[in-house]
């Protein structure tokens, strides 16, 4: 059987509103945005500077950092890592430029105490996070030990 190019016409326009109807149903997660269109990103944040250190907010919480830690200032990579200049006693110095890190950071699993921090311990930004100043997305009844 052939068809005429009117039945494809036909068949072609039909999907398309099927399609169009199903479309407009669809309601975007994104509240009022439409689903086609592309919403632009948040703002960045700048990280708070230099502040005085910041209250923990639960017991055994690795201390955020209160100045900046871009990977181009502070860089932690095989070869350096730029916050030990500051947290850790350097070579012929008698204490740390800032405060230094805790014994903690310098034992490994077995208990054994080493001059460098241990592996677990080297990539710093895994525990120690900077802050950006912007109001809270969702509130919580969460309350911190330093409001106790
Ligand atoms: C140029 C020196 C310098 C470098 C490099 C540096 N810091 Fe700091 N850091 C400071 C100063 C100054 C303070 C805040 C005041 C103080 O000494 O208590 C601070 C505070 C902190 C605190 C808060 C300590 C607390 O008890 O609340 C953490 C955590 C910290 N830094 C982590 C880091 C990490 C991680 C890096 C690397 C990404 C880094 N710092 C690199 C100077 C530095
Ligand atoms: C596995 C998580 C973890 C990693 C990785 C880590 N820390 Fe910490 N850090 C902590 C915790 C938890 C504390 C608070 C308790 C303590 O002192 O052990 C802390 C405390 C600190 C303090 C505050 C010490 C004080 O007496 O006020 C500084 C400074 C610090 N860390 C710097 C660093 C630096 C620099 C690095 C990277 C070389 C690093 N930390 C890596 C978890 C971590």
């Amino acid at each position: 059987m052939k068809l005429s190019s009117f039945s494809i016409a036909f068949v072609l326009f039909f999907l398309a509103s099927v399609a169009a109807t199903a479309f407009a149903d669809v309601k975007s997660l994104r509240g009022t945005i439409d689903v086609p269109t592309t919403n632009s990103a948040p703002q960045l944040e700048g990280v708070i500077r230099d502040k005085e250190n910041v209250a923990r907010t639960f017991e055994e919480q690795p201390p955020v950092i209160p100045h900046e830690s871009t990977d181009e200032k502070y860089a932690i990579n095989l070869r350096e890592n730029k916050c030990l200049d500051c947290h850790m006693k350097q070579p012929g110095k008698d204490e740390a430029k800032s405060v230094e890190m805790g014994e903690s950071h310098f034992i490994d699993r077995n208990g054994k105490k080493h001059d460098s921090p241990v592996g677990a311990r080297y990539f710093c930004d895994q525990c120690h996070v900077p802050q950006v100043d912007a109001p809270p997305l969702v509130g919580t009844t969460f309350q911190s030990v330093a409001a106790k």
